[in-house]
């Protein structure tokens, strides 16, 4: 078992960079799992099914595997707001839980990040952070980063959307998104990438060192 970030946190949070950063930082794997919920997403749109077909759902959770995880088709707006639907199903969820603790067991080290991963998925992980940001801070940057992707819906679109995802994500029976226990919290309203960086790597630092 190598040694594992979980990194928790709202949407547009920064924890996707700082996840993506730090993996590199470290030489650790990294996966982003709210790209396995889109692409359960993209599934049932490709095979032109209901987002409220929750058996379709869940065999497209089961039999899911990495070639479908291709971010370019997963990343925009419809598919963010898919996945928070097919996310609150159970049995999605379920079924996608030996995958990312599987993944989670690499050596030297694996770095996850979603909604769940302190709470359900590695609730033992050897770090834990909780990353935020003020929900207006984090519309402008999903606004700016959907306007560099040519899907500029407006400012106050992204926010409304926002509030409704995490709502939904933290709203839901089964996995919501809540602070696990343990958890750093880290507030990246006035950070910048490097700061947040520099901030995650001191903790990551100690708990390797044992500090
Ligand atoms: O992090 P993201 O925006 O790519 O996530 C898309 C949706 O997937 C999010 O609204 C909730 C869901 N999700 C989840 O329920 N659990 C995770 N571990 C990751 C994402």
């Amino acid at each position: 078992m190598g040694f594992v970030v979980a990194i928790d946190g709202p949407a547009a949070s920064g924890k996707g960079t700082l996840a993506r950063r730090l993996a590199e930082a470290y030489g650790f794997a990294h996966l982003d799992t709210g790209l396995l919920y889109r692409a359960v997403a993209r599934i049932l749109i490709d095979k032109n099914r209901p987002l409220e077909d929750e058996q379709a759902a869940e065999a497209a959770a089961a039999a899911l595997n990495l070639a479908y995880v291709e971010e370019s088709r997963l990343r925009g707006a419809e598919m963010g707001r898919a996945a928070s639907i097919v996310s609150a199903y159970p049995a999605v969820r379920r079924a996608l839980v030996d995958f990312q603790r599987r993944f989670a067991e690499q050596e030297p080290g694996a770095v996850l990040d979603g909604r769940d991963i302190g709470t359900v998925i590695c609730p033992d992980a050897q770090v834990k952070l909780f990353v935020t940001a003020s929900t207006e801070e984090r519309a402008r940057r999903r606004h700016r980063e959907l306007a560099l992707r040519g899907e500029d819906i407006g400012y106050e679109a992204v926010l409304e959307d926002l509030r409704a995802r995490d709502a939904r994500d933290s709203g839901r029976a089964t996995a919501p998104l809540k602070q696990a226990e343990g958890a750093h919290v880290l507030d990246t309203s006035a950070l910048d990438i490097e700061e947040a960086l520099a901030h995650a790597r001191r903790i990551v630092d100690a708990a390797r060192t044992g500090a």
